[in-house]
């Protein structure tokens, strides 16, 4: 397994026996490169890619800075684009079975105020991962997109907040939520050996998923009242 970060905080996390570190910016498509060489050198296939780099922003559309715009778009989709634009090939000449997830959000399909580049970023991620799945239509590799909710992680540590209120907010529902990494990765593990496309993670992730597929307009104007009274 490769596991790849950026170089400070790959260093300081304690990585499962056999992990190699390949410190990089999945931005970066010189990273990119370079990896693809080295690990074709070394291993005879590539079984599974995860595109799970993500990074976040909140603020209303006319007031978030344009490096924020850029941060979130570049890490968020074209990072998960250069993976797969660089491993695809070797995925799919797998001869045994292999699988790409890629990692979204439920933001992806909901779309609630303050999170329009997350959101965008997402949803292009889904729309990435569902043409892929069009261009490999005998599940070579197989195709898994996965929109989480809320689960507890460090991606606020590194969330670019507005306004304050929109930290409380999501400081408290990571807080609150029971999803942990682990099992968020159980699932995706689960839904890889199914060849599931799509996972949402969370029961109210699945609700308003449903919700938005058959309502999207009303679930538009829900999201903007529960929205309205946080003020
Ligand atoms: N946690 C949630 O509630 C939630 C919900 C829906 C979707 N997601 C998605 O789930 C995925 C995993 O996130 P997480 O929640 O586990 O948060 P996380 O712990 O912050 O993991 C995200 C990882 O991406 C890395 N990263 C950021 N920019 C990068 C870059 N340019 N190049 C290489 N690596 C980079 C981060 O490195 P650093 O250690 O430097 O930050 C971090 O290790 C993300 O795509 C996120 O958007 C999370």
């Amino acid at each position: 397994m490769a596991a790849v970060d950026l170089a400070g905080p790959l260093a300081a996390v304690a990585l499962p026996a056999g992990a190699r570190p390949c410190p990089g910016d999945v931005r970066d498509s010189a990273f990119w490169a370079g990896l693809s060489e080295q690990l074709r050198a070394e291993w005879p296939q590539l079984d599974l890619l995860v595109n799970a780099a993500g990074v976040g922003a909140t603020a209303e559309v006319g007031g978030l800075p344009e490096a924020q715009w850029r941060r979130v778009l570049d890490t968020n989709l074209l990072g998960t684009a250069l993976g797969c634009e660089t491993f695809l090939p070797w995925l799919r000449a797998t001869t045994e079975r292999s699988h790409l997830v890629n990692m979204a959000s439920i933001a992806a399909i909901l779309a609630p105020p303050s999170m329009a580049a997350y959101s965008a970023s997402k949803a292009g991620v889904v729309a990435l991962s569902e043409a892929i799945a069009a261009e490999c239509p005998r599940g070579r590799p197989g195709v898994t997109v996965v929109c989480p909710g809320f689960f507890h992680s460090g991606l606020l540590d590194t969330w670019h907040f507005g306004h304050p209120v929109q930290q409380r907010e999501a400081r408290r529902r990571m807080a609150v939520t029971g999803w942990t990494a682990e099992r968020v990765a159980d699932r995706v593990l689960a839904a890889v050996e199914r060849n599931r496309r799509y996972v949402v993670v969370g029961a109210q992730a699945r609700w308003l998923w449903r919700l938005k597929r058959l309502a999207p307009r009303t679930t538009t104007a829900l999201i903007r009242r529960i929205y309205r009274r946080l003020g």
